[in-house]
């Protein structure tokens, strides 16, 4: 099983019974894959950024599941239970902002809860064929996610986007970046604007080598950029993915996003989110209650061997900032848009889509 319309480049792919990653703490300097045989092993890749971007952590994290499930396929009853228990709580204590990683787990957690009566084997079997499913189905979701969203940009918009929502955080096409390519596939002219992103450079590294591969004009700022080029008329439209939308909208994304949503509001400029249904978690009643990521000083101090900062300096690194609600001009989501987001209209479409099949 492979994805990917990254032209060339797969996020995730199966090989020879194993979940290779594509190691995007090294691009784009160079492609090279990461071989996960366990659960272990994805949890790691998750941790350390190997794989990341919400809905591709939740397709590791379902093979994560998968590969032990195969490892332990001999097991009698007990063990395997037992061992499969473990797997799912090291991956789920990877990275905590995310939902797609805790509902990924929790399909796969109730398609083995349905089969528990099944041979280890065989079981094992199904869990496999789910993971492949998951990854087919985010790739179909951000396509329809992307024909909803294309409508939204006119020809020759000026699209600022935020951290990597592409090919590289999904199974392919990409959320945020998957719009921008529909619509440019529909035949309007885009130009994307990267955020560099600071401090793990998502946008620099990873959005502007995907758009750059694919021809897609691109132009990279620093993040204190944005206001200048807004308040110059020179951003037409704002798209961001995101990591967790709370019940009454409000939305968690990488650090920084909060601060572009504000300056597009001042500037009257749209702020769109491409948030597949996945994303919303109807559990967490507002932005408030959203775990927020805290990662290294490393990251904020330098970039890989390369130490700026004062050694022994105190430094804050949340990985996510919370978007309130009121910002949001739209949420894009495979099953349409919802335009002024709010907790009766996010539970509406929630709702419906347990009804109706979706892509
Ligand atoms: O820390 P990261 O790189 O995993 O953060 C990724 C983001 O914030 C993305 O915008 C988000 O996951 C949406 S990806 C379609």
């Amino acid at each position: 099983m492979t994805t990917g319309d990254a032209r060339g480049v797969e996020t995730l792919r199966w090989r020879d019974g194993a979940l290779e990653l594509v190691d995007q703490r090294l691009l784009p300097a160079r492609i090279e894959f990461v071989a996960c045989n366990s659960a272990a092993d994805v949890a790691r890749a998750i941790r350390e950024m190997v794989v990341r971007g919400a809905p591709a952590i939740g397709c590791a994290a379902a093979y994560g599941v998968a590969l032990d499930a195969r490892r332990l396929g001999h097991a009698d009853t007990a063990s395997f239970q037992a061992a499969m228990a473990l797997a799912f709580d090291t991956l789920a204590a990877s990275r905590p902002t995310a939902v797609n990683l805790f509902w990924a787990l929790a399909r796969m957690r109730s398609l083995a809860d349905r089969h528990a009566d099944l041979e280890s084997a065989v079981l094992a079997r199904i869990l496999l064929l789910e993971a492949h499913e998951i990854l087919a189905e985010d790739v179909r979701i951000n396509r329809a996610m992307g024909a909803h969203g294309a409508a939204l940009l006119a020809d020759g918009a000026r699209v600022l986007t935020h951290c990597n929502a592409g090919a590289l955080a999904t199974g392919g096409h990409g959320t945020a970046l998957g719009i921008i390519r529909s619509a440019v596939e529909a035949g309007k002219s885009i130009r994307v604007i990267a955020d560099e992103t600071r401090p793990f450079l998502q946008g620099a590294r990873l959005t502007a080598w995907e758009m750059v591969q694919e021809n897609i004009p691109v132009t990279l700022i620093t993040d204190n950029m944005a206001g200048f080029l807004m308040s110059r008329g020179e951003v037409d439209a704002v798209i961001v993915g995101t990591d967790r939308v709370a019940a009454n909208g409000d939305v968690a994304n990488k650090i920084g996003t909060y601060m572009v949503a504000v300056l597009a509001r001042r500037h009257a400029i749209p702020f769109y989110v491409a948030c597949p249904l996945s994303t919303i978690d109807l559990t967490i009643p507002d932005g408030s209650s959203i775990p927020i990521e805290e990662r290294a000083a490393s990251e904020v101090t330098g970039f890989r061997d390369c130490q700026w900062a004062a050694h022994g300096v105190e430094v804050r690194n949340p990985s996510f900032d919370v978007t309130p609600a009121e910002l949001v001009t739209a949420l894009v989501t495979e099953r349409g848009i919802i335009h002024r987001p709010d907790a009766r209209s996010i539970r509406a479409v929630v709702e419906a889509s347990r009804t109706r099949p979706g892509p």
